[in-house]
C-alpha cells in the first residue's frame, strides 16, 4: 500500500516555483521494505482555458505570485489522507480517489499540480516495488514502440521573445531506421542550424523549448531556414526529415475582432497582418506547398468548432491536424471533437487533466476512433523524464519535447535512448505518417 506521501516546493525550466511529490509504497516499515519514488509536475506557457486548473498561491511578495504552496500543503494533508493505506498497485482507484477528493471537474479545489504529482509519483511507486521498468509497469510486458520525436528547434509564440508568430516549427526524423538514429539526425540539424544562423548573424539564443528564437520576417523564412539546416546535415527534407508545425493559434486569436493578429511579422512588415479562420486556412495550405510539413497543431483556436471541422475537411487527409488547447487532453471534449470530426489527432499532456489514468483514456480513446495522440511536455519542464516512459507504454508513436538542448528536454530524449538500448531488436520505430502522403 501507499504508506507516505510528501510534497516540496522545487523549480522548473523558466525558474518558477512548481510541486515535487515523494511517494512511499510497500510492506513492512518504511525505509527497509518501502519503495520510494518521485515525481514533479510541468508548466505551461500558452495553456489552454480548458485546461484543468494549476493552483498558484498568487502571493505578489513571493516568486511573483506563482508559488504553489497551498498545492504542496494540500498533498500533504488532504491528498495524503485520501490514499495513504490505498494498494499503490491500482492506479486507477487511487486516481478515482484523488479525483474525488478534489471533487471538480477542473480540479480547481486542490489543484492540478498538486493531483498530478501524487498520480504520477504512486505509479512510480508502484513499479519500483515491482522491480519493473515504468514503460513496461503502464504499458505492459509487450510495449516495445518507440514514438518518433518531434523536435522543436525553432520557437517562437509564447515561448521567446523574437519576431516569430507561430509558436513552434519541429522536425521528424520519419526516415531514421531506429530511435537512437533519429535522435543523432535531428541533432545534426539542430547544429547546422546554429551554424546557418551564425553565418546570417541571426540570433543563436534559445526559447523556453531550447529551439533557437531569432527576429525572422515571417514562418517561411523560419521554415526555409530548417530546410537549409536539414540538407546541410545532409538529409532530404520530406523524406527522411518532415515538419511540424504548433501554431498555438489561440495565443494569436482576438476574441472582440474575431480573428487572428500577427504581432511579429506586422512588426517586421510595418503593416498590421491579420488573418480570419478562412484566410488562417489558406495560409496553412500556402505552407503546405512549399514545405514538406506533415503536422499541424492548433492551426485555429481552442473555441472555433467550425472552423476545426472545416480545416479539417480541407487539411484532414493531407496532414496529421492535432489539437491541443482545443481537446486539452480531455475526454469530453475529445469525444465532441470526433463526432465533429475536427483534428485527427489529439496532443497528451499530463497535466492538462491531471491524472495518469484520464491521461491514458484519452490515448485509448484517441486510438479507438483512429486519432493519433501525441504525448507532449510542457514549456515548463524539469529533470522529470516520466513522458519518455509514457510514450512507449501508450504506443503513441510520436513525442513532443522540445530541441535536443538543455536538459529538462533533453532528460526526456536521453530516457528514450535507455529503453531502446534495453528494448533492443525488439524496439519498434515507424514513420507514424506511412500511407498519408506519398512523400513521407
Ligand atoms: P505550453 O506549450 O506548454 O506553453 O502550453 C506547449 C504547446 O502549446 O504545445
Ligand atoms: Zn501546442
Amino acid at each position: 500500500p501507499v504508506r507516505r506521501i510528501h510534497a516540496r516546493q522545487v523549480l522548473d525550466s523558466r525558474g518558477n516555483p512548481t510541486v515535487e511529490v515523494e511517494v512511499t509504497a510497500g510492506e513492512g516499515i518504511v525505509g527497509i521494505h518501502g519503495y520510494t519514488a518521485r515525481a514533479i509536475v510541468p508548466s505551461g506557457a500558452s495553456t489552454g482555458r480548458f485546461e484543468a486548473v494549476e493552483l498558484r498561491d498568487g502571493e505578489k511578495g513571493k516568486y511573483l505570485g506563482l508559488s504553489v504552496e497551498k498545492a504542496v500543503n494540500n498533498v500533504n494533508t488532504k491528498l495524503a489522507e485520501a490514499i495513504v493505506g490505498e494498494n499503490a498497485l491500482d492506479q486507477m482507484n487511487i486516481d478515482r480517489l484523488l479525483a474525488e477528493a478534489d471533487g471538480t471537474d477542473n480540479k480547481s479545489s486542490i489543484g492540478a499540480n498538486a493531483v498530478l504529482g501524487v498520480s504520477l509519483a504512486v505509479a512510480r511507486a508502484a513499479a519500483e516495488g515491482l522491480r519493473i521498468p515504468l514503460y513496461q509497469y503502464l504499458g505492459g510486458c509487450h510495449t516495445r514502440k518507440l514514438p518518433v520525436p518531434m523536435m522543436n528547434i525553432l520557437n517562437g509564440g509564447r515561448h521567446a521573445d523574437n519576431t516569430v508568430d507561430l509558436q513552434e516549427f519541429m522536425i521528424m526524423p520519419v526516415g531514421a531506421e531506429d530511435f537512437s538514429e533519429g535522435i543523432r539526425m535531428c541533432v545534426e540539424i539542430y547544429q547546422f542550424l546554429k551554424i546557418i544562423l551564425k553565418e546570417k548573424n541571426l540570433s543563436t539564443a534559445v526559447g523556453d523549448e531550447g529551439g533557437f528564437a531569432p527576429d525572422l520576417e515571417d514562418s517561411r523564412d523560419a521554415l526555409a531556414l530548417i530546410i537549409q539546416a536539414v540538407e546541410r546535415a545532409g538529409y532530404e527534407p520530406g523524406k527522411q526529415i518532415a515538419i511540424a508545425i504548433d501554431a498555438a493559434a489561440s495565443e494569436l486569436y482576438e476574441e472582440e475582432k474575431g480573428v487572428y493578429y500577427f504581432p511579429g511579422e506586422s512588426k517586421m512588415k510595418g503593416k498590421d497582418v491579420f488573418r480570419d479562420s478562412s484566410e488562417m486556412i489558406e495560409y496553412y495550405e500556402g505552407l503546405l506547398e512549399e514545405f514538406p510539413v506533415v503536422s499541424l497543431e492548433d492551426g485555429l483556436e481552442e473555441d472555433d468548432w467550425e472552423g476545426w471541422k472545416k480545416l479539417t475537411e480541407r487539411l484532414g487527409d493531407k496532414i496529421q491536424l492535432v489539437g491541443d488547447d482545443l481537446f486539452v487532453t480531455n475526454k469530453k471534449r475529445l469525444t465532441c471533437g470526433i463526432r465533429l470530426q475536427a483534428a485527427n489527432a489529439v496532443l497528451v499532456k499530463v497535466n492538462q487533466i491531471g491524472t495518469l489514468t484520464e491521461a491514458m483514456d484519452t490515448v485509448r480513446l484517441a486510438q479507438e476512433n483512429g486519432y493519433r495522440a501525441v504525448i507532449s511536455h510542457r514549456s515548463g519542464e524539469t529533470e522529470d523524464s516520466f513522458i519518455a516512459d509514457l510514450a512507449v507504454a501508450t504506443g503513441a508513436g510520436q513525442i513532443k519535447t522540445g530541441a535536443p538542448c538543455r536538459s529538462d528536454r533533453n532528460a526526456k530524449y536521453n530516457q528514450l535512448l535507455r529503453i531502446a538500448e534495453q528494448l533492443g531488436e525488439n524496439g519498434e520505430y515507424q514513420n507514424p505518417f506511412k500511407g498519408f502522403s506519398e512523400e513521407t
